[in-house]
């Protein structure tokens, strides 16, 4: 019995280490926000009652507000904000950066990302899991891609604003923001934990966290 369940675990294993969004099994399911989601998925809304303008988003065309710790604003185009996007398996994003802004180090722990600068100068980077950093200077036009789960960040080098637009390969990507992750959880990491982690003083630790009480996005 035991040797059956470990080759049925070895068989499967390939295809749960490729696991991304279900693929569809209907045209589109424009997701009822008020109903429970079950794996992730809501049900749909029903056929009668969607309209054409459930498949159009103006979320993105605003810039966002950058009047925060970091200079960033994130603008999210997922499930959540966009119905439609429910069974389809992608989002995007508008990320609206400041003159030094920063979108500070994150991951996704359910996607891939890619983006292309739509204006301004941007310093894209991401560090592997074997801790090679990999980074850029992009301009306007040029593309990068995260790959799923990596810890990355966008910075405005420039001198103007500038502004990203990225794109997941899943309809609620989610973002682990380090910063926040860490010293701004609800109820707080113990202090001991991330003094002993960054090699620092609890009143360190106090002083980072009074800064990442609320969120950032
Ligand atoms: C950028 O990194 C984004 O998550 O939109
Ligand atoms: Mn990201």
């Amino acid at each position: 019995m035991a040797a059956i369940l470990c080759i049925v675990v070895l068989l499967l294993a390939p295809f749960l280490s490729q696991a991304a969004d279900p693929d569809p099994l209907l045209d589109f399911c424009v997701a009822d926000l008020n109903a429970s989601p079950s794996f992730a998925n809501f049900p749909c809304k029903p056929t009668t009652n969607v309209t054409f303008e459930d498949f159009f988003f103006d979320g993105l065309m605003k810039e966002g507000n950058t009047s925060n710790l970091f200079g960033v604003g994130v603008s999210q185009g997922n499930v959540l904000t966009f119905p439609a996007l429910n069974m389809l398996g992608l989002s995007m994003n508008r990320v609206d950066l400041a003159p030094n802004g920063l979108n500070p180090p994150h991951s996704h722990p359910r996607a891939t990302e890619s983006g292309v600068v739509i204006n301004g100068k941007i310093l894209v980077g991401f560090v592997t899991t074997g801790n090679v950093f990999y980074s850029k200077v992009l301009n306007p036009g040029q593309m990068f891609v995260i790959p799923r789960g990596l810890v990355h960040f966008q910075k405005n080098v420039g001198e103007k604003k500038a502004v990203i637009i990225t794109a997941f390969n899943s309809q609620n990507p989610g973002a682990v923001i380090l910063p926040t992750t860490l010293f701004g959880a609800q109820p707080s990491i113990p202090d001991h934990v991330l003094a002993q982690t960054f090699q620092i003083d609890s009143s360190v630790v106090h002083g980072i966290e009074s800064k990442f009480g609320s969120p950032i996005y």
